[in-house]
């Protein structure tokens, strides 16, 4: 059973030094690339640029990147571009997503719209999209641009799908994982297929490590989902409840608004219908005593253990070890 203790900031920050120990210099080269790349002699478009790289997420993304390549044969400059790349991705959506649930803080630090305007917002997003493109058509192949192409389109109609279910309180289950499949899971997969494809991985590990990559993603997601119920923001440097307040359901209320009992159904029907100030504390006692958080954590543990499963088509290596410490923080939501 996994537990729904969350982690303070600096012991996410120790498991990801010790996580990331074996692609600590390629990560650092990613970062440089990054950061050299979207250099703009615009003051104005340079502030805001930098605003947004200046605080470090956990570069989960470019880290799964380097250890699946690391895991079949090695990192090569390719991938060092690669993971600049797919972290631009995700701070592009980041940079939306933060416009659509009207999120005021962000990696610590104020988002680009509540700091400047959505305009900016939408602006940056674009910049950091259209550069990722422009980074990955200087590979050899077009193969990077079209996966990662088709990747960011998967992303982008799961956050779709999500805004027009808005309010849906009879929103299915299923529904709720093709969006986080698209929104989230798509963004982590090709970054493994890219790792093995790059270091010149069969079809069959980069089918393997597509699944990996896929069913982590869906675990993050839900954690990150439980996060948004009972994390804090001095911890996790996001807004908190946002889920909430833009009336986006998430897997413990899904199963809370489908329980048996239709008394407590109703009750929290009525509490998600009207958000505000107090929803996330109306609903924690309902969380806790129902079971419903366990339900998510196994779920997600279940996604974890089909990653893990994956690796077996890895060959033994610090990397592939690596690989599955990060598949079980993430359900321990220890990163
Ligand atoms: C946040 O992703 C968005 C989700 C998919 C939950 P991360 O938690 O990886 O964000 P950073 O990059 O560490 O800030
Ligand atoms: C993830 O959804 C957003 C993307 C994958 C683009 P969330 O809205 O839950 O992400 P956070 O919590 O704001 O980081
Ligand atoms: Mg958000
Ligand atoms: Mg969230």
């Amino acid at each position: 059973m996994t537990t729904t203790l969350l982690p303070g900031a600096e012991q996410t920050r120790v498991t990801l030094a010790r996580l990331y120990a074996p692609i600590a210099a390629d990560l650092a080269e990613a970062e440089r690339i990054f950061a050299a790349e979207l250099r703009s002699h615009h003051a104005f478009v340079q502030e805001v640029v930098e605003h947004a790289a200046r605080l470090r997420g956990k570069r989960l993304r470019p880290a799964l990147l380097f250890l699946t390549a690391q895991a079949c044969g090695s990192v090569k400059p390719a991938h060092r571009v690669l993971a600049a790349v797919v972290e631009m991705i995700h701070t592009a959506t980041l940079v939306h997503d933060d416009v659509l649930d009207e999120a005021l803080v962000r990696r610590h630090a104020a988002t680009v719209n509540a700091e400047w305007s959505n305009e900016t917002a939408v602006l940056l997003g674009d910049y950091l999209f259209s550069h990722a493109f422009f980074l990955a058509a200087s590979l050899d192949s077009t193969l990077a641009c079209r996966w990662i192409g088709r990747a960011t389109n998967l992303v982008c109609e799961g956050e779709m799908m999500q805004v027009h279910n808005r309010g849906n309180l009879d929103l299915s289950e299923s529904d709720y994982f093709e969006i986080i499949r698209g929104k989230t899971a798509e963004l982590t997969a090709v970054s493994c297929r890219l790792g093995v494809h790059y270091a010149g991985g069969d079809e069959a590990t980069v089918a393997a490590m597509d699944r990996y990559g896929r069913e982590l993603g869906v675990a993050f997601q839900i954690a990150d989902d439980v996060l948004d119920l009972l994390g804090d923001e001095a911890t996790s440097g996001k807004t908190m409840g946002t889920d909430l307040q833009k009336q986006k359901l998430t897997l413990p209320l899904i199963r809370l608004l489908r329980s048996s009992d239709s008394d407590l159904a109703a009750r929290v029907r009525s509490i998600l219908s009207q958000p505000g100030a107090d929803t996330r504390r109306q609903l924690r006692p309902l969380l806790e005593q129902t079971g419903v958080l366990e339900e998510a954590w196994g779920y997600a543990d279940r996604s974890i253990a089909v990653a893990r499963s994956c690796l077996a088509q890895l060959p033994p290596s610090v990397a592939r070890d690596h690989l599955d410490q990060i598949a079980q923080c993430v359900v321990r939501r220890a990163i």
